[in-house]
């Protein structure tokens, strides 16, 4: 326990002893086994990536210099020449794989479509045609705002076939948001639907364009995909229907050949406050470390692997782990347009038991609210294809990945908990299956060919303990900068430590050199100068045997600086009591110690989360100190704020 040390950035409690070595039969098919990869990565970090670049990508021109590196700009592979659509179409079907199912997609109502290689090369070249007779050149902005249908990969790839760098909006984010992020792109063209189904109804996203579109200037046509078939407003001229273009599209469109460094896509991070960060990630790096981590922290095996992440391709995770990593190598994958609840809380394990899932990728979130269903959902399914978990996007709390493991994971297939951003393009740290001994909550190692360091506030390295998770070294698929904005880029960064990148999470490391990542250092409390992570507070309450997932807070307070407030959902069959808020209260303080016990413990059925499932603590500050509330238009469920705002005035508080 590290709690007396004042020194240190964020004070760490031990909590998690368990460890979980690969299990054997994993072991004799697994990709990698041994040292090999890091030892390579170690010894020459350059000569690493070229031979995974040159591995994994078909190169239409090869490259001469691996890396040029001018802090905080990296340029890697240049003289490379490649296209991304051909290294995740083309070049499968050339093989002979073009019957080989590259998703198997199932609509919220039921309904199924199997896309093979040979189908979606199709598609891509028609769509990629039709974009070009729309006026569409290579650099231009293509703007995307779709449900998860199978048009929306066909878009992104004919984008890429093309050379026109796509910014694709998470269907659920409004019109506003839309037509900011339309207009810092300055977009010629947009791709969207009438609607799509969410939660058993058809949502409407056309009606949203539209709103968009009075506000539009740089948007010449509109493609309309028609999934709901419900109506909506057609602009003459400028809006078209995107199956009569399709029809009349020649069925050729040779790939464009692509500079290793030109723009691939653009991609929004949604900060809270200030003004949304246009991600710029480019082609052969990108590519490169998409295809690798999605090969090795997957395992994938091409040829019987069925692969599914469960995210949206608005964010990161969908671009990188549902479209680009398992595209270039070939993967079968499934995608599902809707919520886990429709029809039933069993629809997840219905979709791994019809398609035989091998590997399922997803995030604590999820997970969390399958803990507080119960275990009776799952348990309802033959869920024997899972192979592998992978979890991604807030730190998983060490009783949230055992819960995953049993009843997912059957007690036997590894976990990885993968660790990466929006910025950083693809995983950056993350157990290796086949080789790492992994700890429950841990994201354990960086991979090959990544340097991450934790640091104090002095920015020296921390060699066990809390502080600042920072990367060392260029990675090929790192954010080339913020669009239109190279010195917002290195002032976000690239400042607080000297050479290196600090995007603003703390993390630990343990004894045998583990790092756990503590959740944002924003977050982190200081209860009478004990600077705590909200993540091991949150861990404790959930490692309670009553609670399905907890938020706690650092609340202004006399005594203490702060004291933390803790926001408490339980198991579906718990029934909440000021009892069991006492009781979890002494929980915190025997498990971690008593300067971490909550002063205040709130029951609430719901948490206030983005719309990508992270909890929005900032919120429940706003809640726990009586406060106004700021913004909640980036809330999937902005009524949920209001429910807890009334059970925290009636919440007991301690002596
Ligand atoms: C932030 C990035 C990565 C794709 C989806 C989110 C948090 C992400 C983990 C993990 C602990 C994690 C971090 C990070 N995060 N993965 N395995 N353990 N925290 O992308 O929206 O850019 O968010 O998500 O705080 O900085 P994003």
């Amino acid at each position: 326990m590290g709690g007396d040390d004042k020194q240190a950035a964020i004070d760490t409690y031990g909590l998690e002893e368990r460890t979980f070595p690969p299990p054997l039969e994993f072991v004799a098919n697994a990709l990698v086994t041994d040292r090999s990869l890091q030892e390579h990565a170690d010894a020459d970090h350059e000569d690493f990536w070229a031979t995974q670049a040159r591995e994994l990508l078909t190169w239409q021109r090869d490259f001469d210099t691996v890396l040029e590196w001018d802090l905080p700009f990296a340029k890697w592979f240049i003289g490379g020449q490649l296209n991304v659509s051909e290294n995740c179409l083309d070049r499968h079907v050339a093989a002979g794989r073009g019957d080989k199912v590259a998703y198997h997609w199932e609509g919220e109502p039921g309904d199924t479509r199997t896309i093979t290689y040979a189908e979606l090369l199709d598609e891509v070249q028609r769509f990629a045609n039709v974009l070009k007779s729309l006026g569409v050149r290579k650099g231009d902005r293509v703007n995307i705002y779709m449900p998860m249908i199978p048009e929306l990969p066909v878009a992104m790839l004919a984008c890429a076939r093309i050379g026109a760098p796509h910014s694709i909006v998470f269907g659920g984010f409004s019109s506003d948001s839309l037509a900011d992020r339309i207009n810092d792109a300055e977009a010629k063209v947009l791709v969207t639907a009438d609607g799509g189904y969410r939660r058993g109804a058809a949502a409407g996203l056309k009606p949203h364009a539209d709103v968009a579109l009075t506000n539009t200037p740089s948007i010449e046509h509109v493609v309309v995909v028609r999934r709901t078939g419900q109506d909506v407003d057609m602009t003459e001229g400028r809006d078209h229907w995107y199956h009569e273009l399709l029809a009349d599209a020649d069925p050729v469109c040779p790939p464009e050949p692509m500079e290793s460094e030109d723009l691939l896509y653009l991609l929004y991070t949604s900060g809270t406050t200030a003004k949304p960060k246009g991600i710029m990630h480019t082609t052969g790096g990108y590519l490169t470390q998409v295809a690798f981590t999605h090969k090795y922290v997957f395992d994938l095996q091409a040829d019987t692997d069925v692969y599914w992440c469960a995210a949206d391709i608005g964010w990161v995770t969908g671009h990188s782990y549902i479209v680009y990593g398992p595209l270039a190598n070939g993967a079968t994958s499934v995608m599902y347009e809707g919520t886990p609840d429709t029809p039933g809380r069993d629809r997840w394990w219905d979709i791994i038991e019809r398609y035989g899932v091998t590997i399922l990728y997803c995030a604590p979130t999820a997970i969390r609210t399958f803990m507080k269903w119960g275990t009776a959902e799952p348990a309802k399914h033959d869920l024997g294809s899972l192979r592998l978990l992978g979890s991604v996007g807030e730190p998983i709390n060490p009783e949230a990945w055992m819960w995953y493991r049993e009843h997912i994971g059957g007690g036997q297939a590894p976990i990885v908990d993968t660790w990466w951003q929006t910025e950083t393009g693809a995983i950056m740290i993350s157990p290796l299956p086949g080789l790492t001994v992994t700890k429950p909550g841990s994201a354990t190692f960086p991979l090959p060919g990544v340097g991450a360091e934790v640091v104090d506030d002095a920015g020296h390295k921390v060699e066990l303990g809390g502080g600042y998770l920072t990367l060392t070294k260029p990675w090929p698929s790192m954010l080339r900068g913020i669009y239109g904005d190279p010195e917002r880029y290195r002032d976000t960064y690239w400042s607080r430590f000297e050479g290196r990148y600090f995007a603003g999470d703390g993390a630990k490391l343990d004894d045998d050199g583990y790092l756990w990542l503590l959740g944002r250092v924003d977050d982190v409390m200081n209860v009478s100068g004990h600077r705590i992570s909200t993540t091991e507070v949150e861990s404790a309450l959930v490692d309670h045997p009553k609670v399905a997932e907890s938020a706690v807070v650092g609340a202004k307070d006399d005594t203490t600086g702060q004291a933390i407030v803790a926001f408490v959902t339980v198991k579906g069959d718990v029934t909440h009591s000021v009892e069991l808020g006492e009781e979890l209260r002494k929980h915190v303080a025997t498990k971690i110690g008593p300067t971490a016990r909550p002063k205040t413990v709130i029951f609430t059925d719901d948490l206030p989360k983005t719309r990508s499932g992270k909890i929005m603590r900032r919120l429940l500050r706003d809640v726990a100190e009586g406060r106004d509330l700021g913004d909640t238009t980036t809330l999937a469920d902005p009524a949920v704020v209001e429910e807890i705002r009334r059970r925290a005035t009636t919440a007991p508080q301690e002596e």
